[in-house]
């Protein structure tokens, strides 16, 4: 079997990656390790950049999305229960969209044209440097595709980069000593926007996916466990962090998910190894904080879609080159900003006194300064590519 490109990995970057190519006419295949059910029901990022929606309409699977999603003018900081309005609209004329990643992966692969399959076990990269080709297994029988590029999209614990020699990556990471224990339920969300709060418990966020369904996070430390988390428990915590009024407000109700996601910071140098390139969570991981994750991976594959086309276009390998030079400082800057964000917001077990006292005089100098909000606002509503 041969194509153009392969592509490992179907989440968002490897699915969009997979439908700018269909929209171009590059061959390509998805190769993907779970079940179409299984990827659909992880529940993870929320908040759209106006470049990711942008990248929606190019790849005409934005319809729902228009119809569903909702903008966000501003979003809501809170600080010991002092809460303040960044309004992204008023500061840089920027707005973000909520559409979960759910349904940003449905309709991508509800538009699918080319091939993708899944639960292929023991995908393997091989000779990336010369005649690259992949093999993996399904129902038992072995299979191999030869291809002129590998897209690597198979997120943090993926095959690619782990395929790479070690002394040829360089890798960066920060691991925080603590997670986002979240929530999804059935009932309309506490506010209009997003909410995010430091309390002198840990942090915790209020968002939402629709007006019916919301979505809430509290910080808990590395060794908690999911089961040791009733319901109940969940939302005492949750309300005990919040200001009075949002905790009054707030909707309870029984969980339609709940789960612990460690907070990390990861990025891999370079993105491109011969005829290997890495995208999405697979080159980077962001702490969840600034509602990057998602947004990174769409800014990889637009430019790596790009890059590909100009490639199969014009036959000039410029854009390939660029690639890794390119998309990595755009991803340093997420990196600074969801570092930022996340060390403003969370409690650090071992920063003590002094550190809470910065962390505070941070936030005050962000709500008294219109610099630094903008700032802010033009970090979260996304840098341009
Ligand atoms: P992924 O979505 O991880 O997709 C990679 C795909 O590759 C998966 O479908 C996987 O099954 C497949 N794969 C893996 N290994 C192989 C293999 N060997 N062979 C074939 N296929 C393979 N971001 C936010 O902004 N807000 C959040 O609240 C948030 N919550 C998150 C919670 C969790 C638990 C995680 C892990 C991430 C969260 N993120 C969040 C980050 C965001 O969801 C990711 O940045 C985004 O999913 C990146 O997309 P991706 O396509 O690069 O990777
Ligand atoms: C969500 C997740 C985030 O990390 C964030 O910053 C905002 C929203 C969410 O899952 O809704």
């Amino acid at each position: 079997m041969r194509t153009k490109v392969v592509i490992v990995g179907a989440g968002p970057a490897g699915l969009m990656l997979g439908r700018l190519l269909d929209l171009a006419g590059i061959e390509n295949l998805i190769l993907e390790r779970k079940s179409a059910d299984y990827v659909l029901g992880r529940i993870r990022a929320g908040v759209l950049e106006q470049g990711a929606v942008d990248l929606m309409d190019r790849a005409q699977v934005s319809e729902r999305l228009h119809e569903e999603g909702l903008i966000h003018d501003g979003t809501v900081l809170s600080f010991d229960g002092d809460s303040h309005r960044i309004d992204f609209a008023q500061l840089v004329g920027r707005r973000v969209t909520v559409y979960g990643q759910t349904e940003v992966t449905r309709d991508l692969m509800d538009a699918r044209q080319g091939q993708t399959i899944y639960e292929a076990e023991d995908v393997q990269l091989h000779d990336f440097d010369g005649k690259p080709y992949v093999t993996w297994r399904k129902d038992g029988v072995s299979h191999r595709v030869d291809c002129d590029y590998i897209a690597g999209c198979d997120g943090y614990h993926g095959a690619s980069r782990a395929s790479v020699p070690q002394d040829a990556i360089k890798t960066f990471e920060r691991i925080y000593p603590f997670g986002w224990l979240g929530i999804l339920v059935d009932k309309p969300p506490v506010a209009h926007e997003l909410i995010y709060a430091h309390h002198e418990r840990g942090f915790a966020l209020c968002s939402q996916r629709s007006p019916t369904r919301s979505r809430y996070y509290v910080q808990v430390a590395n060794s908690e466990k999911v089961e040791d988390w009733s319901d109940d428990r969940f939302w005492d915590e949750l309300r005990r962090r919040l200001d009075p009024a949002t905790a009054e407000a707030m909707q309870t109700g029984e969980s339609l998910e709940k789960s612990i996601a460690p907070l990390r910071s990861f990025v891999a140098e370079p993105l491109r190894f011969g005829r290997l390139f890495l995208a999405g969570d697979a080159a980077h991981i962001v702490p969840p904080t600034g509602a990057k994750g998602l947004n990174l991976a769409m800014s990889d594959v637009a430019m790596l879609a790009d890059a590909l086309i100009e490639f199969y276009g014009e036959t000039s390998t410029a854009g390939l080159d660029f690639y890794s030079a390119k998309a990595l400082s755009r991803i340093w800057k997420a990196e600074r900003f969801s570092w930022w964000m996340t060390s403003l917001l969370h409690v650090f077990p071992d920063s003590g006194d002094f550190g809470r006292r910065i962390q505070r005089a941070e936030f005050d100098y962000l709500t008294g300064s219109v610099a630094a909000q903008q700032s802010l606002a033009e970090n979260y509503t996304g840098l341009p590519q």
